[in-house]
């Protein structure tokens, strides 16, 4: 069981518009040719931050479009927020705030032998780095830069460095990065 924040980004560092727009990322690529379809089998328990909460709640249509149902995951859902949100109709949510740590155990508990997902965004998978408990970075490098936006991983992280474990091609719109997280003894 790891604990992995995958997502994709822009060349420049970042996972979202200032708008919290991905419309630029789109057209980058056939989500089914990157490792999301093997990933997202592996996942038992997911975690998000309200901003990207609020993107699914605000593109319900075109998710339920894409894949069938306003709300894709099956897996139980952490959504970080200090506000009440809206739960979506069918969804298995759970709506929390403030340490990441108990909410980690919790995953832990629901995604047994499965992996934990950290969706986003960039703080709430720094948050879990904090505290020591994310394994892994999948990220998808889009051939774009937005100049501004939401980052991927607002945290310096020079010594010890991320260690790279595998780079993939995805035709001319990605470079899939594979990175273990260092554990920091003391
Ligand atoms: N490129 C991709 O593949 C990708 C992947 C994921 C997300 N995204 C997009 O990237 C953007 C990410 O937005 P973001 O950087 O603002 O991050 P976010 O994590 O989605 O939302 C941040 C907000 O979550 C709440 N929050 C975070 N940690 C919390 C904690 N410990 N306790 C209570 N509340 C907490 C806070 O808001 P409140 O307390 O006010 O609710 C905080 O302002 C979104 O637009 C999303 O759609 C893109």
């Amino acid at each position: 069981m790891t604990t992995k924040y995958f997502t994709a980004t822009s060349l420049d560092g970042f996972i979202a518009t200032e708008e919290d727009s991905i419309d630029w990322l789109f057209p980058l690529g056939d989500v089914n040719e990157t490792s999301y379809p093997q990933f997202i089998s592996d996942v038992g328990a997911l975690a998000m931050g309200s901003s990207t909460y609020e993107w699914m709640l605000r593109h319900s249509e075109k998710v339920a479009t894409e894949t069938g149902s306003a709300w894709p995951y099956a897996q139980p859902t952490w959504v970080f927020s200090s506000r009440e949100l809206p739960a979506v109709e069918g969804a298995d949510l759970r709506f929390v705030k403030g340490d990441v740590r108990p909410v980690h155990e919790a995953m832990r508990a629901a995604a047994g032998s499965k992996n934990i997902w950290v969706v986003g965004g960039g703080d709430l998978a720094g948050q879990f780095y904090d505290a020591g408990l994310l394994d892994e970075i999948m990220v998808q490098v889009g051939s774009v830069t937005l100049g501004k936006g939401k980052p991927l991983f607002p945290r310096r992280l020079t010594r010890p460095a991320l260690e790279l474990l595998s780079v993939r091609q995805v035709g001319t719109g990605f470079a899939e990065l594979h990175y273990r997280v260092p554990s920091v003894v003391g």
